[in-house]
């Protein structure tokens, strides 16, 4: 027996539908309700509205629990790789070793993009942001690739731009790198496995590839699986939205691109080392900074902490702050800042204001001081937030376009001036 909701509003009263999800979820379906009762709802930010169905991800804000396809982010993290990752948020099942074996080979069939691309990063000035120059060169890709504007690809075709970019996005980003440094972009080498290879490009140099610390490679497939889906944030939202319109592939993870690089959404892991940088520097305690936090006058936020459903620990900074003790431990850095975020993390979950809003570091707090520990400038981390996330975004266009959904399009409550008659220049 399904259950209803009943409002009553206007002095009538009308019954909607509630659907309950497989984690007991439980939503009132809107969806006839401007049909039965000519009214709306209204909710800034989508704090309480549900956009669609998905069977990709779960969390649990009040319980701090995050799950793939069903498989806890802690396991996944501890055994998994990022790669069949990739492919459990985008088929729906682990791979056995020969499909995984096949993936890994239609990816390393990809990895180079067109010469002509170049072009592109050499027109960026030389300081200019990353997370733009990637939004545009992955926007760029359908230029290369024309057979991806088609609206209604087979499901051969759809999957051709799926592995094209999830190929390229690792030399985009090594590239990027590498043009900021003025140095010589490395190619991919289809011997390395997906990670390997990303780093190789990254820091290794024409003359010679570079010699990996196993310790690192573990840290950025950690990092990496950590940040591949979280059901329907800001820019999961952005992608799904563009994706609606029939919009291709490159063009929806762009979009996606940019509305990440926000500093309250994955601009965040950014903001951290700079706020953290900045105390650092300023001399000042924790004391001092929560303070500035608390204080609605003052624009200044602990970034890298809090959440919009997480109201408990985000499980990821929880997996990322041990890991950063890890890695750090092993290269043998000792990094001044995570003394500081530790030290602010514990003064403020003992403190009320922080107490009563349930906030919580969340994924962005501690993964800054583990890029930074393996040699990625601050600027490059966002981009690194994205490489992870690129399997998330995939798995959520190919849902919202194999579920049929339709052309995302929010109404209003309109709050402007009701009509009035044009007034000529003279008269006004
Ligand atoms: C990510 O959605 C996702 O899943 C995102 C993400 C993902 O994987 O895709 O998890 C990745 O974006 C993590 C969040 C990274 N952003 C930051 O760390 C920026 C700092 N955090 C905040 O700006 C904030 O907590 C948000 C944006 C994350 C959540 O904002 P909400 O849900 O809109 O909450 P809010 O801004 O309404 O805050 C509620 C209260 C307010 O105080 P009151 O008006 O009730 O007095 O909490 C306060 C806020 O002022 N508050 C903070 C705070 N975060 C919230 N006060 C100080 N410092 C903070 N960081």
């Amino acid at each position: 027996m399904s259950e209803i909701a009943s409002i009553s509003v206007n002095g009538k009263s009308h019954e909607l539908p509630v659907i309950t999800g497989t984690e007991n979820e439980q939503a009132i379906d809107i969806s006839k309700l401007r049909d039965i009762s000519s009214i709306i709802t209204i909710d800034p930010g989508f704090k309480n509205t549900g956009a669609t169905k998905s069977a990709i991800t779960f969390l649990d804000g009040e319980q701090g629990i995050l799950r793939y396809r069903g498989y806890p982010i802690e396991q996944l993290a501890e055994h998994s790789t990022f790669l069949e990752v990739t492919y459990l948020l985008i088929y729906g099942e682990l791979p056995t070793a020969d499909t995984l074996q096949d993936f890994r080979n239609k990816i390393s069939r990809h990895t180079l993009i067109h010469e002509d691309m170049k072009k592109f990063f050499d027109g960026f000035p030389s300081k200019s942001h990353p997370m733009g120059q990637l939004s545009c060169l992955v926007g760029a890709l359908s230029a290369f690739y024309p057979e991806s504007l088609n609206p209604n690809p087979s499901e051969e075709e759809e999957n051709l731009s799926i592995i094209k970019l999830l190929a390229k996005m690792p030399t985009i980003v090594s590239w990027i790198y590498k043009k900021s440094l003025g140095h010589p972009v490395i190619y991919p080498k289809n011997n390395l496995n997906y990670v390997h290879n990303f780093l190789n490009m990254t820091f290794g140099q024409i003359t010679e590839d570079i010699t990996v610390d196993k310790a690192v490679v573990d840290a950025m497939h950690t990092l990496l699986i950590l940040h591949a889906d979280h059901e329907q944030n800001c820019s999961t939202s952005t992608v799904r939205i563009v994706g609606s319109s029939n919009a291709n592939l490159y063009a929806s993870v762009s979009a996606g691109i940019s509305a990440l690089w926000g500093p309250l959404h994955g601009g965040a892991n950014q903001a951290v080392i700079e706020m953290l940088e900045n105390i650092k520097n300023d001399g000042g305690g924790s004391a001092k900074w929560l303070a500035k936090a608390k204080d609605k006058n003052d624009s200044f936020r602990l970034m890298g902490f809090g959440h919009r459903v997480y109201k408990n620990f985000d499980p990821r900074a929880k997996i990322i702050k041990k890991a950063c003790d890890d890695v750090l431990e092993r290269l043998g850095i000792n990094d001044p800042v995570l003394d500081i975020a530790k030290e602010l993390e514990e003064a403020a979950l003992k403190d009320q204001y922080f107490v009563d809003r349930k906030l919580y570091p969340n994924v962005d707090f501690y993964s800054g001081i583990i890029y930074r520990a393996l040699g990625f400038p601050t600027d490059m981390f966002t981009v690194l937030f994205a490489l992870g996330r690129l399997p998330g975004w995939i798995a959520q266009w190919r849902e919202m376009r194999a579920n049929k959904e339709p052309i995302g399009r929010p109404r209003q409550v309109y709050m402007g001036h009701t009509t009035r008659d044009y007034v000529t220049l003279n008269q006004r």
